[in-house]
């Protein structure tokens, strides 16, 4: 009987710790942070001089490195865009659901928030443009300022 019930006692906590785990497994699958990069660090993966080639999709970045040389439209398509968005280079093309699943396999990381172009819903965000200041004669003064400064 006792060693039924640590038998029970043994299966119960390993089946709770198996629990506990795949509960830590999905939090911090749902939470990994992915690589954050900004448009310069992509700038720089433009192919030339060796380097690798690197584009970005809606916010996404990929290394596209290993792939150009299997591009159907050929390699020079996507050697054209290194470094830069190439959002609307692959939508104008008119690329399948193929080439975007083909596409998920490159990913390396997303650009950082504040360079974002896409909000949480994918929609492509508005862009603020800064209010010009039309106030009372001291943007003039500001100007005169500047041009004996200049
Ligand atoms: C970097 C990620 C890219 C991937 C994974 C990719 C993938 C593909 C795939 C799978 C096809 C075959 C047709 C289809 O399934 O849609 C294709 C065709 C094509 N792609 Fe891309 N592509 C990429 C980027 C680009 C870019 C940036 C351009 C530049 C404009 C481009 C231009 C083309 C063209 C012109 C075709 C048609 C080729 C033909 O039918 O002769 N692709 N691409």
């Amino acid at each position: 009987m006792t060693i039924l019930n640590d038998i029970i006692d043994i299966n119960s906590k390993s089946k709770l710790s198996i629990k506990s785990l795949s509960v830590f497994h999905s939090n911090h699958t749902k939470n990994m942070a992915q690589t954050q990069y900004r448009l310069a660090d992509v700038q720089a993966r433009n192919g030339k001089l060796g380097a690798p080639i690197w584009i970005v999709y809606k916010d996404s970045v990929y290394d596209v490195t290993s792939y150009v040389d299997q591009h159907p439209g050929g390699n020079d398509a996507i050697i054209a865009e290194a470094g830069t968005d190439a959002t609307s280079a692959f939508q104008d093309v008119g690329h399948s659901d193929d080439a975007t699943t083909i596409l998920a396999k490159y990913k390396i990381g997303e650009i950082v928030e504040e360079e974002k172009k896409y909000d949480a819903n994918g929609k492509k965000k508005k862009k603020v443009v800064a209010a010009k200041d039309e106030g009372t004669g001291r943007s003039c003064l500001n100007t005169v300022t500047c041009g004996l400064l200049g």
